[in-house]
């Protein structure tokens, strides 16, 4: 197969684990006889650097027109005290809403050789596997009016929805909840927030249509303590745009890093854009040590969801186990008696268990 992918690196550590995506894309192409073609684009600080504007046209024609998206990180200290719409971060809001991907799947998965990489208990964390489905098109991130009064004493951020908006991501939820382990938990705060009451009452309207799917609602504060102290309990969260940005952060202790977490920005068809759970991790950038697991693994899920190649995705995940497996892991994950290599290290490694001969001895042996 031949697919067009337009590469985001961005800024901080993006290049850095945008170049482990590339090497690990260009090794699964030449073993499964795919074509990959790269079209590399600017985004969020460099973008303002080289262009003045967090998002160029250039940027968002690229991404309209290819196969899928996959996206570095963006934000840093040399672009903080910019006026808002010319942050980096607002490129790439800008780019999750030209595209319309509405939905943002991040799954919280363990890996064996990590269970004692969490500062949390070992039976709390070992074999626990959660999908956080996060709205990412509304609520306070979009919502107008938005900003600083002119005397510069009053600001606002709005929350808002429309009822279509929480439809079309509440049925992403139920739906992965059906192909999951069958149990979902809406996360809102109906108790305070009235764009939560209105979330409560279209998941219970939706019921209806799923019922192999358990339903629960949880308030997001309650829900915050709960996934560190009985993380076995959640299957699918479903939740709005920025209780879905925290509780993320949050679950990323299960795994050991922030640096272990994928993710799928999609919508009902078309174009998907992939890119890792965390930021350009500006206390690192530029050091070769960050961890590129995490964008790694968004690889394998736009191979799985914007190609329908799960089998190349799944060698990708099976490259990832094998490398941990084998005591690999790069300083952000405190592993007891493991081998700390550097980005490139870890990479290499990857590619190693990518290569033909550890695939056909795969083949053989299951
Ligand atoms: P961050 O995720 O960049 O970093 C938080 C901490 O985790 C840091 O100590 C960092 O070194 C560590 N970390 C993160 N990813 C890592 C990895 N792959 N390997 C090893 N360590 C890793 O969050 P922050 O520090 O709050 O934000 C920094 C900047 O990133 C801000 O400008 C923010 O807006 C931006 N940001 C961007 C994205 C994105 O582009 N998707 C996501 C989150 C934050
Ligand atoms: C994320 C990030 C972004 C978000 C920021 C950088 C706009 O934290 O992708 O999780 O809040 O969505
Ligand atoms: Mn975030």
């Amino acid at each position: 197969m031949r697919k067009e992918v337009v590469l985001l690196p961005g800024d901080g550590v993006g290049q850095e684990i945008m170049k482990g995506a590339r090497t690990v894309l260009e090794t699964v192409a030449s073993e499964y006889d795919h074509e990959f073609v790269f079209h590399e684009h600017a985004i969020g600080g460099d973008a303002i650097d080289r262009y003045g504007v967090p998002l160029p046209d250039d940027t968002v024609k690229a991404c309209e027109a290819a196969d899928a998206v996959l996206l570095g990180a963006v934000g840093g200290p040399k672009w903080d005290d910019m006026p808002a719409d010319k942050r980096p971060e607002k490129g790439l809001l800008g780019i999750r809403k030209r595209l319309g991907l509405f939905a943002n799947l991040r799954p919280v998965q363990g890996f064996g050789p990590l269970v004692h990489a969490s500062p949390l208990k070992t039976e709390l964390v070992d074999g626990c596997d959660i999908l956080i489905v996060r709205e990412l098109t509304g609520g306070l991130y979009f919502g107008e009016p938005s900003g600083r009064s002119e005397d510069g004493q009053s600001v606002v951020d709005t929350l808002s929805y429309t009822r279509e908006e929480i439809e079309r991501i509440v049925e992403k939820g139920f739906e992965a909840a059906q192909m999951r382990s069958g149990h979902l938990t809406s996360v809102d705060k109906a108790n305070v927030l009235e764009s939560s009451r209105m979330w409560r009452e279209v998941v219970n309207e939706k019921a209806a249509d799923y019922p192999d799917v358990t339903v629960e609602h949880q308030l997001v504060d309650s829900a915050a303590m709960k996934l560190i102290t009985n993380p076995k309990h959640f299957d699918v969260i479903v939740t709005e745009n920025l209780f879905g940005d925290i509780l993320s952060d949050e679950a990323s202790v299960l795994t050991g890093s922030l640096g272990m977490l994928p993710s799928a920005s999609v919508r009902t068809d078309g174009v998907g854009l992939y890119e890792p759970v965390h930021g350009s991790a500006p206390d690192i950038a530029g050091q070769g040590i960050v961890n590129p697991l995490g964008m790694i693994l968004s690889t394998a899920m736009m191979l799985k969801y914007s190609f329908g190649m799960e089998k190349e995705a799944e060698e990708i995940e099976r490259a990832v186990s094998q490398t941990l497996a084998d005591g690999y892991h790069t300083r952000d994950l405190d592993v007891e008696g493991g081998k700390v290599v550097d980005t490139e290290g870890i990479i290499g490694k990857v590619i190693d268990h990518l290569s033909t001969e550890s695939i056909s001895n795969s083949i053989c042996s299951s």
